[in-house]
């Protein structure tokens, strides 16, 4: 069965290793594996006396008691660990679903939540939920999604904080969404990779896992805490059956998180804290440099302030933002990624990231071509 071009990352793999300044990455500033150790207050003596034999399947099990002591309602046999964040979509949609059911996946995303989905369901199945542009910020219409539902329908594909939005809904918004899942008896798919991540001003909501036992969470340490590289995730799953299936595919695709990455995970979980605020102090950094550029171009942009999460979804008044990348890219060594990668209809948005170090540098020379 045919799979859709996962177009993010074939546009990472052509620039992200070879384009000096970069304006779009979604993962925050990470730390080398001393940093990480240090903070943490574990030797590098303790790290080099790991086994590396294959490791439980469904994670160590202090591991998963603490990722369920962070939610409110989650126990350990909830939590499934993966060997990467992006395994658990492929898990759920495979567990899950049977070709010809209906999937709805709030749009644009990340494109495994919608290329996954199309993959099992078949392309026709799969209804996207369309951000609306406000005045100065995204908005969610729920009168739009109460129309996309059938009979057919049997999941719901959301994730807060959003990537590329920076949307985040309130919690009688997300207890909203809880409600049409209930009524419909839907699975609430909802991908938290950047939970925690958020800005000053903005309320702190539950996870969906702690809204209605009918979601199935998907989390990791890429986002929020800087760790990419360590490729961890979990899955929360309070359904048992469900759970059992999700492990039986797991078997097919990973059999068990790695071994390294699952003692660095367990250290970072030690200091997540500190890992996040490190992460929120560097987006909040970078979005006053943001508000005050587009200030200057208001023009050339339209830009929608993001709640939370790493990433902003900015409107460009030209006539091809995947051209105007390409040049920007081979000319002037600056990446924007254009939204075309994430779903969005139209060629004239591109993704912001907001969590690098190097942002104010690449913003820097972005201008300077601008300004030429
Ligand atoms: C919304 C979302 N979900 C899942 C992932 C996958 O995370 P990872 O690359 O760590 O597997 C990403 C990565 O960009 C993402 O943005």
């Amino acid at each position: 069965m045919k799979i859709a071009a996962f177009e993010t990352e074939h546009f990472y793999a052509k620039y992200e290793f070879n384009t000096p300044y970069q304006l779009c990455n979604s993962d925050c500033e990470t730390v080398t594996v001393a940093e990480l150790l240090s903070m943490a207050g574990v030797s590098m003596e303790e790290f080099g006396r790991l086994s590396l034999g294959y490791t439980e399947t469904l994670g160590n099990p202090r591991f998963r008691e603490m990722i369920a002591q962070s939610y409110a309602h989650v126990k350990p046999e909830d939590v499934v660990m993966l060997a990467t964040p992006v395994e658990g979509i492929y898990l759920i949609a495979r567990a899950a679903l049977e070709p010809g059911d209906e999937v709805i996946v709030l749009s644009p995303a990340y494109d495994a939540l919608i290329n996954t989905f199309e993959h099992v369901v078949g392309a026709g199945n799969v209804r996207k939920w369309a951000f609306t542009p406000g005045d100065g910020q995204w908005d969610l219409d729920f009168t739009q999604l109460r129309a996309l539902i059938s009979a057919r329908t049997r999941m719901l594909v959301v994730n807060f904080p959003h990537n590329p939005t920076g949307y985040l809904p309130t919690q009688a918004q997300l207890q909203e969404l809880a409600q049409v899942v209930e009524a419909y008896d839907l699975i609430l798919f909802c991908d938290e990779m950047y939970f925690g991540l958020l800005h000053s001003g903005t309320p702190a909501i539950s996870s969906a896992v702690d809204v209605t036992p009918r979601a199935v969470v998907l989390s990791g340490l890429s986002k929020t805490y800087g760790l990419p590289g360590l490729r961890t995730g979990w899955l929360v799953v309070q359904d048992k059956a469900l759970r059992d299936t999700i492990i039986n595919w797991k078997f097919y695709t990973s059999i068990c998180p790695p071994a390294p990455s699952e003692f660095l995970g367990m250290a970072a979980w030690q200091v997540r804290e500190e890992l996040r605020k490190r992460s929120v102090a560097q987006i909040e950094n970078n979005l006053q440099l943001a508000e005050a550029f587009f200030a200057r171009h208001t023009g050339l942009f339209t830009w929608r302030r993001p709640m939370a999460g790493s990433t902003a979804l900015v409107g460009m008044d030209v006539p091809s933002v995947t051209v105007y990348a390409a040049e920007l890219a081979a000319q002037a060594g600056v990446l924007i990624q254009p939204a075309r990668t994430l779903g969005i209809d139209d060629d004239r948005h591109f993704r912001m990231g907001l969590g690098r170090k190097g942002f104010a540098a690449a913003l820097e020379k972005f201008e300077a071509w601008l300004n030429k």
